[in-house]
């Protein structure tokens, strides 16, 4: 029984995808001047013949030959703009300041001016993707693809990232090996607990769904944002399976007297099980995968439970409606509740800030600012925070180890919802930045990431910071504090210029007591808000109390917290946070 749910663990883990390049190959002859990346600061490199090229640097604020020249203001400006990190620490220090700025309008300006400034960082409407990397109305068009910020390499360069760095990539295998795999457990120091782990899974796997039949590249969540289609299904026949069709429920099933979502008995669809797993025994989930984990089946449980209680309450404010209506119109209300807690306590959590953040589309009506979103193949790299998986799972005293725990569906049934929030809020996550901290059964995810950009010809690690407004680092050393990590990247790459992207985001120095490095919050961040901000019920046609069915609905939406989600769809009221209390912590981080 155990073998076969590893074995079909690996299966997952290979399903078909094509095996990296190598880029050993140096043609002869011309080079594609592209190759040396040579436009600065955004402008877009044009290729005409043999070494002609140019950079259309229109609206950078910057001419010349690379786009290298500063107009004026452009230059007063990046001389008075603080760096990243000088922004962080004053975001993240001055309590006393922010205990005035929180209670006064200076609260709606900031967190106005995070929001624009994020934002800004993302082309909206999307341009580049896997195939195109030039503007194309297919790029626009075709929704199976990511989009890209940066297009790829050009084919034929010199070297697998352009012209720096050596002619071949180090292996992966030996990369993650080396670098990356876990030795001893590292807690995350911003105290993440598993309930956070499971909820950044959950609520990430509704947009990143790499379509692996169609390649590398491609998506199966064509919506593009916050959606709620790993609640709902990612298409109309599958959300019609999952659906009671009655007062605009979902179907679920009872045991022990409580809500579960139901088997796939019950809603005939195609769930990720190990092959062989009884209908009966396979829960039927909006999102394929989710029967995977027992964390992610209590987030399923929990919204499903949400869902379900939603709905009363709109009927009996709206005796009048029929089903669709009032599953519609919940639907809203759990998309309006999920962008709350995302913002005002998972992203609140994360990024370490002292400005209380706040949900309030509002703050945007009258900035500049497109509503619509598209993910980017760049944030589903950097989203793979897998280091944040422990190496065990502690719950009521038992503890289980990985074979226990994956695809195990009576994890969640046995101990229920109550039971398995106060283990998992009490349960530290791994800190994702700084390497070695990748638990062995996952290290295979991270080797297929960095074979995933290898084939997508993504650009250097480096390019990326520019393209974020931050310096490109200009030595091994000055990435990683680590000597270990500087002086192997070193021999890998040969020029820090060459690094890789998600090598980069996930060994690079962490910043002082904190989860990630500074360009996994500074490159993620904007993708993040883009995306939450540019749904289309904060749009002013959407944000109004009749969109979630009145006052009453709207209400739900601007009270939503992972406390009432948790407490008024379950027994007793267990602890629950984003991170483990504070005493726990610092017993762990006193052991260690
Ligand atoms: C024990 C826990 C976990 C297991 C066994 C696991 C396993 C996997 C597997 C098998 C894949 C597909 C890999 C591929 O096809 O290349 C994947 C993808 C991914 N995982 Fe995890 N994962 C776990 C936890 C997490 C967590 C906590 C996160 C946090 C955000 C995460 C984020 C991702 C992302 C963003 C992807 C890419 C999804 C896509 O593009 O479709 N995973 N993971
Ligand atoms: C532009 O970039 C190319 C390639 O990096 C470089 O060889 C060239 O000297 C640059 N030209 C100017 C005017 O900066
Ligand atoms: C301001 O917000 C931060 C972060 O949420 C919090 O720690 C602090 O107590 C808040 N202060 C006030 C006065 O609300
Ligand atoms: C999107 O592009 C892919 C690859 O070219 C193609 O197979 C697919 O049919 C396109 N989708 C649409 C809706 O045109
Ligand atoms: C699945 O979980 C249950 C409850 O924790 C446990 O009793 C059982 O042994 C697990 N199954 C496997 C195959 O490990």
């Amino acid at each position: 029984m155990r073998s076969s749910i590893l074995g079909s663990f690996c299966a997952l883990l290979l399903l078909v995808r094509e095996p990296a390049c190598c880029g050993d190959e140096v043609t002869s002859g011309t080079v594609n001047p592209c190759c040396y990346l040579p436009c600065q600061h955004w402008g877009v490199c044009v290729w005409y013949a043999e070494d002609r090229y140019e950079c259309d640097c229109t609206r950078t604020g910057y001419h010349g030959k690379n786009c290298t020249i500063p107009e004026f203001w452009p230059r007063v400006h990046d001389l008075l703009k603080p760096g990243p990190d000088t922004v962080h620490y004053i975001l993240t220090h001055f309590s006393w300041l922010w205990d005035i700025i929180n209670s006064t309008y200076l609260r709606d300006v900031l967190m106005r001016l995070v929001l624009t400034v994020r934002s800004n960082l993302i082309p909206s409407p999307p341009t580049y993707n896997s195939k195109y990397g030039y503007l194309s109305w297919e790029s626009y068009y075709n929704l199976s693809y990511y989009t890209r910020i940066l297009p790829p390499v050009p084919e034929d360069c010199p070297t697998p990232l352009g012209v720096k760095g050596k002619a071949g990539l180090p292996d992966p295998e030996l990369l993650v090996e080396k670098l990356m795999k876990r030795r001893t457990f590292r807690p995350d120091p911003q105290g993440s607990n598993l309930m956070f782990a499971f909820f950044a899974q959950h609520f990430t796997h509704q947009f990143f769904k790499t379509y692996n039949r169609m390649g590398l590249g491609f998506t199966k969540a064509l919506a593009h944002g916050v959606d709620a289609g790993h609640i709902y299904g990612d298409n109309l026949e599958r959300q019609l399976h999952l659906r009671l069709l009655k007062d605009g429920k979902m179907k679920y099933q009872l045991i022990d007297g409580e809500m579960y979502p139901p088997s796939v008995a019950e809603a005939p669809i195609k769930m990720s099980y190990p092959p062989g797993t009884p209908p009966e025994d396979q829960f039927a989930i909006g999102q394929e995968v989710f029967g995977l984990l027992p964390g992610l089946g209590l987030y399923a449980t929990l919204w499903l439970r949400e869902h379900n209680r939603v709905c009363d309450i709109l009927k009996a404010e709206h005796p009048s409606w029929d089903d669709e209506q009032l599953f519609q119109t919940t639907r809203l209300i759990i998309i309006g509740e999920t962008i709350r807690i995302v913002i005002e306590e998972y992203v609140q959590h994360l990024s370490g800030y002292m400005l209380q953040l706040k949900f309030d589309p509002t703050l945007l009506f009258h900035a500049q600012f497109q509503y619509g979103n598209r993910i980017a193949l760049e944030f589903s790299q950097l989203y793979h925070w897998h280091p944040l998986m422990p190496d065990s799972f502690h719950i009521n005293g038992d503890e289980l180890a990985y074979p226990q725990f994956l695809f195990n569906t009576s994890v969640l049934t046995h101990y229920g919802v109550d039971k398995l929030v106060d283990a998992f809020s009490r349960q530290v996550a791994g800190q994702v930045g700084g390497g070695y901290n990748v638990n062995p059964v996952v290290t295979p995810v991270a080797v297929r990431t960095i074979e995933e950009s290898r084939h997508l010809r993504m650009q250097p690690f480096n390019e990326y910071r520019k393209r974020f407004n931050l310096k490109p680092y200009t030595s091994f050393r000055e990435f990683a504090d680590n000597e270990e990590i500087a002086l192997t990247l070193e021999e890998f790459y040969g020029d820090i210029d060459a690094l890789e992207f998600y090598p980069g985001m996930l060994l690079e120095r962490t910043r002082p007591g904190a989860i990630f490095g500074e360009s996994m919050v500074e490159m993620g961040a904007p993708f993040s808000l883009k995306g939450l901000l540019g749904n289309p019920i904060c749009s002013p046609e959407y944000w109004k109390p009749s969109t979630f069915g009145g006052r009453v609905g709207f209400d739900i939406v601007n009270s939503a917290t992972l406390k009432n989600l948790v407490c008024l769809n379950s027994r007793t009221c267990p602890y629950v946070a984003f991170r483990v209390p504070p005493e726990e912590q610092s017993v762990r981080t006193d052991e260690l």
